[in-house]
C-alpha cells in the first residue's frame, strides 16, 4: 500500500534566471518527494495574482514554514484539489495578496511532484494518465525586446518560430536552436554595434526595428528550413499593455519615440501578419482592449493564431469572457498568474470548452524547475512557450527529450491548429 499523506512541507528562498530571490517548497509523503519553485514575470498583467506578500519572498517563506505547513501537514497529496483549495483557504484573499501566489504555486507543484513519486510514476503520467502520449512543439523567442531587452531594441517583446514540420520533439527543439544560432549570425553580419548580447529569455538582444527583427527572423527560418527541411513559422508576442499609455490613450513606440493611435495600431498588426506570414500572435492589444482583439480574430483569425496572455491571464472567468466576444483562439497557460494547478486547469478547460488552443507557459524570470514539461504533456497542450536557449530554458527541453525517450513506440507530436499547418 502506497502511502501518500504528506508529512512535512518546508520552503526556502532560492534565486530565478535574473538572480532575483524566488521561493522553492519540499512536500514530503511517507513514500515520496517533490520539490518545486514559483517562477515570476517582468511583463506581468494587472490581472495575475499577487506573487509575493508585502514582506517579499522571506515573508512568504516564513508563511509557508509557520502557517501553510501545520495546515497541509496530514492532508493526502494525492487530494490536489484539496491541497489547494486550502492554499485559498489559508489566503483568504481574491488574489493570493496574503501569502503570495508564488507560495502557493510551489506548494501546489511539489505537492504533485511528491503524489507522482509516491508511486514512483513520471510527474507527466500522474496528471495525464495513460494516453498522456503527446509531446509538444516548441515555441521560442530568437529575438528579444519590450521589458526583456534593453533601449534600442524593437518594441516588440518576442519574435518567436514554431518548427511545425518536426516529427519529433527533439527535432523541433534543434531545429529552434538553428533558427536562433543563423538569427545571430545575420544580425552580426549587419549590425556592427551588435555583441552578442542576450536579453532575459536568452533572445538575441540587438539594435534593431519591429520590421528590421521580423525580417531577420524569416531570413533565419528560410535558411533553416532549406538547411534541414522542417518547415518553421513564425509568431510575435508584442506583449502590448507594457507599450500601453492609459493617460495617453495609444501605443508608447520606445525606439522611435512616438505614440501609435488604437486603430493605427491594429492596422500595423494586420500589416506585419500579411507581409511576413505571421502565424501567431500575442497579446497584440493591452489587456483589457477585447473588443480590439475581437476585430483582430474577425480579420485573421482564420489563419492566424491570436494568443491571450496579458488578456487573460490564466484566469477562466476572464478566458470565459473572451470566449463569448470572440476576442482569441488560444490562451496562455502560466500557471503562476493563479496560483495553484486546479485554478490553472480550470483555465485549460475554460479554454477548450470555447475551442481555444491552450498554450503552455514559462515566465521571463524562470528556475530550473521543469514543472511545465510534465503538464504540457500531461495536459495534452499542443504547445509549449519556454524560450530556446539558456539553462533555465535548457531544463525544460531536456525534460521533454526525456519524457519522449521514456514514450518509446508509443509517443507521438500533438496534433496542432489549422493556423500552424498551412
Ligand atoms: P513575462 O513575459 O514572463 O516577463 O511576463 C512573458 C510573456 O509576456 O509571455
Ligand atoms: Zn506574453
Amino acid at each position: 500500500m502506497v502511502e501518500t499523506a504528506i508529512e512535512d512541507v518546508y520552503a526556502r528562498k532560492v534565486f530565478d534566471s535574473r538572480g532575483n530571490p524566488t521561493i522553492e517548497v519540499d512536500v514530503v509523503t511517507v513514500d515520496g518527494f517533490g520539490r518545486a519553485s514559483a517562477p515570476s514575470g517582468a511583463s506581468t498583467g494587472r490581472h495575475e495574482v499577487v506573487a509575493f506578500p508585502k514582506g517579499g519572498v522571506d515573508d512568504a517563506v516564513r508563511i509557508v514554514n509557520e502557517d501553510v505547513a501545520e495546515r497541509i501537514i496530514g492532508m493526502d497529496a494525492l487530494d490536489q484539489a484539496a491541497v489547494d483549495f486550502m492554499l485559498h483557504e489559508v489566503d483568504g484573499t481574491e488574489n493570493f495578496s496574503r501569502i503570495g501566489g508564488a507560495a502557493a504555486l510551489a506548494v501546489s507543484m511539489a505537492t504533485a511532484k511528491a503524489a507522482a513519486s509516491s508511486f514512483d510514476m513520471p510527474l507527466f503520467q500522474y496528471i495525464g494518465g495513460l494516453f498522456a502520449t503527446q509531446l509538444p512543439y516548441p515555441l521560442g523567442n530568437v529575438i528579444g525586446g519590450g521589458r526583456h531587452a534593453g533601449d534600442k531594441t524593437p518594441n516588440i517583446q518576442e519574435l518567436l518560430v514554431i518548427p511545425v514540420g518536426a516529427k519529433t520533439y527533439a527535432e523541433a527543439v534543434d531545429a529552434c536552436f538553428k533558427v536562433h544560432r543563423e538569427a545571430g549570425k545575420i544580425i552580426g553580419a549587419s549590425n556592427h554595434g551588435f555583441a552578442g548580447g542576450r536579453g532575459d529569455e536568452g533572445a538575441w538582444a540587438a539594435n534593431l526595428s519591429d520590421e528590421e527583427a521580423i525580417l531577420t527572423l524569416v531570413k533565419a527560418c528560410d535558411k533553416v528550413e532549406s538547411d534541414i527541411g522542417c518547415r518553421i513559422v513564425i509568431g510575435i508576442d508584442v506583449a502590448a499593455s507594457s507599450l500601453w499609455r492609459d493617460d495617453k490613450g495609444g501605443y508608447w513606440l520606445r525606439r522611435e519615440g512616438k505614440l501609435r493611435g488604437r486603430e493605427e495600431h491594429i492596422n500595423f498588426m494586420l500589416e506585419i501578419v500579411d507581409k511576413y506570414d505571421v502565424r501567431y500572435l500575442e497579446d497584440p492589444l493591452h489587456e483589457d482592449d477585447f473588443e480590439g482583439f475581437s476585430e483582430l480574430v474577425k480579420a485573421v483569425g482564420h489563419k492566424v493564431l491570436v494568443c491571450g496572455d496579458d488578456l487573460f491571464t490564466t484566469n477562466p472567468a476572464r478566458i470565459a469572457k473572451g470566449i463569448e466576444v470572440a476576442a482569441a483562439n488560444a490562451v496562455i497557460i502560466k500557471p503562476n498568474q493563479v496560483g495553484t494547478l486546479s485554478d490553472a486547469y480550470e483555465a485549460v478547460k475554460a479554454s477548450r470548452r470555447g475551442g481555444l488552443t491552450p498554450v503552455i507557459s514559462h515566465r521571463s524570470g524562470e528556475t530550473e524547475d521543469a514543472f511545465i514539461s510534465h503538464l504540457a504533456v500531461g495536459l495534452r497542450c499542443p504547445i509549449i512557450k519556454t524560450g530556446i536557449l539558456g539553462g533555465e530554458r535548457m531544463s525544460k527541453h531536456n525534460e521533454l527529450l526525456r519524457i519522449e525517450e521514456s514514450l518509446e513506440n508509443v509517443k507521438a507530436m500533438a496534433e496542432l491548429p489549422i493556423h500552424l499547418r498551412r
